[in-house]
C-alpha cells in the first residue's frame, strides 16, 4: 500500500486474536468504515460483537492464520502468543504485516528480547539467560541481593510466568523453573511507567505522555494508572526518549507499549515491550486526541499519525473479577458510575466472570491531576461486580 490511501479506505484488516484489544481496535475504526476479520478459537469472543467476520481457529494454528491472511489486505495481531513462523511466511509472500513478524519474534521470547536491549544499548535490568532449568541454582549465584526475578522465556503474560524468588529457595531446590528462563536482578521499590509509542510505515515515530502504573500485588494486573505521570519534566523526557529509542531499534511499524521501571537510583530501565495496544493505554480512548486504537488504525491504513497530546489528565481503573466470582455478572455501582461527569465505562463482552479476569475498564478524566486523583479515588470504590 502506498501513501495515497484516502478515506473511506477500501481495505480489509485481519486481526489474529479476538479479545478486548481487538474489540477496541475495531470500535475505533468504525467512523472510517474499515472492514475487520478476526481469528479466534471462540465464536463468542469479545471482538465478535463488532467484527465483520470471525474465523474460528487457534492462534497458533498456521492454517487459520493463512486463511485469515488470504482474505485481508493487512494483517495485525492483538496478542503475542501466536504462530510467528506462519506470520513470517505470510510477510515473505508480500502481504503487509504490522508489526513485522521479525519484531514479534524478538519480543515473543523474553530472553531474545533482553538480548536485543543489551545489543542496542537500551538500559534494562541486569540479567542472564538460563537455558537449562536444572542449572538455575548456579545461575543465580552472580546476582547481588536476596531475591531474583525469574521470567519464563515463553508463554507468560500479566505476571503469569514471572516469579520474584528468594535465592535461598532456588539454592535449596524449593523453587524450580518449568523451562528456559531469564534470571533478572530484582529492583526493590521501583515506580512503574509505560509509554505508548506509535511508528508509521514511513519512519515517523511519536510517543504519548508518560503513564504511571499501579499493580495488584496478588494478581500482578495493572489495577490503576494515570497520565500525565506525577513526576519531573526531566524524568518524563528521559522515559519518552528511551521508549522511542527502543521502538526505533525494532525497525517495525506498529503501536507499542514500552513498560519502564525507575529504580531507587532514578535510573530508567526498559522492562518489556508489548507490540500491540496495551492495558496501560486504555485511558487514551477518551483522554487523548488520538486513542492508541485509532493510532493503530492509522498505521494499518497508511494514514498520517495522530496527535498524542492529552485532552485532559486521565486515569484508568481495571474492572476485574473478584475472589469467588464466577459466571453471571453485573456492575454493582452502575448508577453512581454513570452519574459522575468525566467517567466512562467499558465492558469487554466476556460471557462469564472469573476471579482476576479483566472484564472491562473505567476511564476517569478531570481538569487537573490533583482533581483527577481525588475523583479516581472515589470511582475505584465503585469498580466492583456483584
Ligand atoms: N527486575 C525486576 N525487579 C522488580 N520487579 C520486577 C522486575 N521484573 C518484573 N517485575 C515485576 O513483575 C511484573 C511483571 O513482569 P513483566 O516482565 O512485566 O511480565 P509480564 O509479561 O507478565 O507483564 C512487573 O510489572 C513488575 O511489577
Ligand atoms: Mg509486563
Amino acid at each position: 500500500m502506498n501513501k495515497s490511501v484516502k478515506l473511506p479506505a477500501d481495505i480489509r484488516i485481519g486481526v489474529i486474536g479476538g479479545g478486548q484489544l481487538g474489540k477496541m481496535l475495531i470500535e475505533a475504526s468504525r467512523p472510517w468504515n474499515v472492514k475487520y476479520t478476526v481469528l479466534e478459537n471462540d465464536l463468542h469472543c469479545p471482538a465478535s460483537s463488532v467484527a465483520d467476520k470471525v474465523i474460528l481457529g487457534g492462534l497458533k494454528d498456521a492454517e487459520g492464520i493463512r486463511k485469515l491472511a488470504s482474505g485481508c489486505d493487512v494483517l495485525t495481531f492483538e496478542i503475542e502468543h501466536i504462530n510467528s513462523d506462519a506470520l513470517l511466511e505470510i510477510e515473505e509472500s508480500g502481504k503487509t504485516v504490522i508489526p513485522s513478524a521479525r519484531a514479534l519474534k524478538t519480543i515473543q521470547d523474553k530472553g531474545i528480547q533482553k538480548l536485543f536491549y543489551r545489543e542496542h544499548g537500551i538500559p534494562t535490568a541486569d540479567f542472564l539467560i538460563c537455558d537449562n532449568p536444572s542449572n538455575l541454582a548456579e545461575s543465580v549465584k552472580s546476582f547481588a541481593g536476596g531475591k531474583v526475578v525469574i521470567k519464563q522465556c515463553t508463554g507468560g503474560y500479566d505476571g503469569k510466568g514471572v516469579d520474584i524468588v528468594a535465592k535461598t529457595e532456588i539454592e535449596a531446590g524449593v523453587f524450580k523453573s518449568p523451562g528456559p528462563c531469564v534470571v533478572e536482578h530484582f529492583h526493590a521499590n521501583i515506580t512503574e511507567y509505560s509509554v505508548i509509542v506509535a511508528a508509521d510505515r514511513y519512519g515517523n515515530v511519536v510517543a504519548y505522555p508518560l503513564i504511571e502504573m499501579y499493580f495488584n500485588p496478588q494478581s500482578n494486573l495493572v489495577e490503576f494508572l494515570f497520565s500525565p505521570a506525577e513526576t519531573t519534566a526531566d524524568l518524563e523526557a528521559d522515559c519518552r526518549s528511551i521508549a522511542m529509542r527502543a521502538v526505533k531499534a525494532l525497525r517495525s511499524p506498529g503501536l507499542f507499549a514500552v513498560e519502564l521501571f525507575v529504580n531507587q537510583n532514578a535510573e530508567v530501565l526498559v522492562n518489556e515491550i508489548a507490540p500491540r495496544p496495551h492495558n496501560s493505554g486504555h485511558h487514551t480512548i477518551e483522554g487523548s486526541y488520538t486513542s492508541q486504537f485509532e493510532q493503530l488504525n492509522r498505521i494499518l491504513l497508511g494514514l498520517p499519525l495522530g496527535n498524542t497530546d492529552m485532552v485532559q489528565p486521565a486515569a484508568m481503573i481495571n474492572l476485574v473479577g473478584g475472589e469467588g466470582q464466577n459466571g453471571f455478572y453485573k456492575l454493582k455501582f452502575t448508577e453512581q458510575l454513570l452519574s459522575e461527569p468525566g467517567v466512562y465505562v467499558h465492558l469487554y463482552n466476556k460471557t462469564e466472570i472469573r476471579p482476576h479476569r479483566k472484564m472491562g475498564h473505567i476511564t476517569v478524566m478531570a481538569e487537573s491531576l490533583q482533581a483527577l486523583l481525588e475523583k479516581a479515588g472515589k470511582v475505584r470504590e465503585w469498580a466492583v461486580f456483584e
